[in-house]
């Protein structure tokens, strides 16, 4: 079945929505028993309110078959979705691997509180593929690859980096933000977590954090559900239900998100001003062919750089944008730019590209009027 069938009709078999399409909020932390002999039976589906209510499971089985998961857990924003897993596997003289292009809070996590829990992390190039091996030591618990990284959009060979870890019996996780559980299947390549900050493209309307976790096994499951269970995490009904509902007109919103930032990144690759257009799906890009491999389309988000010029120059375009807004967020209906300097967020490897970086979150809106937006904040460069 299509992924476009599968969203419209995942998590919706629960006799709780009582015949309506959307799941009810219940708001609840006490959960009522009718027999005392139930208080401490296992043959209840809950017992309190932090195993979520019907919503949760119709959100968690939506992206568990999206992802073709073995069991998903929500967080209260993506950025709990990335660090869960590592505080569920890591022990005290644990060593994890980090891609260098990773997303910046993701990397300041392991830095200031894995390592005072006596973890270790260690970068590594984005495009390290197979030579991964020559990092690996006896204590390494897990690998973190996002592919594409956010800002640079270099992508990592996930398959190879899998292959190798599973050999050692050492964890995989990768930030699937990008690809939305929609463009590519990281589950399916054998990595034991797909994380998505559910933020971005699920709920698609910027009003919502929350996360998602997808285990690919048994195994996984266990480990992340024993410590979710005991973390306190939850998310709010109402939260969970805007993301369920957002989901639901994902794939055709990543259609349209996928079109026009194809359309500007084509654009801006002929445009005097631009050194460079940093988008996956473009031939020229320098991991297209892995792109092309793995992935089975691109979403609104890439980057591009200017040549070089002064920061004021640069603050002016971004100030000049009218339809595009300015904001860190990205995967929402409305079009947004930042810009920034990768190295910054960067330790192990440096960053090769030359002038500034403005990376955009492509929108729904008419493809014209964003490239005329661009073009004339262009303009402010000469
Ligand atoms: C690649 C990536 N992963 C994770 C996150 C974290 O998501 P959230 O903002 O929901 O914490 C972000 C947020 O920008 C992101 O860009």
């Amino acid at each position: 079945m299509s992924d476009h069938t599968k969203i419209i009709h995942a998590g919706r078999n629960s006799p709780s929505m009582e015949g309506a399409v959307n799941p009810p909020i219940h708001r609840a932390s006490t959960i009522l028993f009718e027999q005392a002999e139930d208080l401490y039976s296992s043959a209840p589906v809950r017992h309190y309110g932090t195993q979520g209510m019907s919503v949760h499971d119709a959100l968690r089985d939506a992206i568990c078959e999206l992802e073709q998961a073995y069991s998903v857990v929500l967080t209260n924003s993506g950025l709990a979705a990335c660090t869960m897993p590592l505080l569920a596997i890591c022990s005290a003289g644990d060593h994890v691997l980090l891609s260098d292009n990773s997303y910046g809070p993701t990397r300041q996590f392991c830095e200031q509180h894995l390592a005072r829990f006596g973890v270790t992390t260690q970068y590594f190039a984005p495009d390290i593929g197979a030579n991964i091996t020559r990092l690996i030591r006896p204590e390494t618990k897990a690998i973190f690859m996002e592919s594409p990284g956010s800002l640079t959009m270099e992508l990592t060979d996930i398959p190879a980096i899998t292959a190798i870890a599973r050999e050692r019996q050492i964890w995989t996780m990768v930030d699937n933000t990008w690809g939305a559980g929609w463009f590519l299947k990281p589950i399916q390549m054998g990595v034991d977590f797909s994380i998505q900050a559910a933020t971005k493209y699920p709920c698609g309307h910027s009003d919502v954090l929350l996360g998602t976790i997808a285990a690919g096994s048994k195994a996984a499951s266990k480990l992340l559900k024993m410590y979710d269970r005991s973390s306190g995490n939850f998310t709010s009904p109402d939260d969970t239900w805007l993301v369920l509902r957002g989901l639901r007109s994902m794939g055709t919103r990543l259609e349209r998100h996928q079109r026009n930032a194809l359309i500007i990144a084509k654009w801006l690759s002929a445009r005097k001003e631009v050194a460079q257009v940093l988008h996956p799906a473009l031939p020229e890009h320098p991991d297209h062919e892995l792109w092309s491999r793995d992935f089975t389309g691109s979403s609104g988000l890439f980057s591009f750089l200017l040549h070089p010029v002064a920061e004021q120059n640069v603050l002016d375009f971004l100030n000049a944008l009218q339809v595009f807004s300015l904001g860190f967020s990205w995967g929402g209906f409305e079009s947004l730019a930042i810009h920034c300097d990768p190295q910054l967020v960067r330790s192990q490897t440096n960053w090769q590209g030359r002038g500034p970086l403005i990376r955009l979150s492509i929108g729904l809106e008419d493809e014209n009027d964003l490239i005329t937006d661009l073009q004339q904040a262009l303009e402010k460069l000469s």
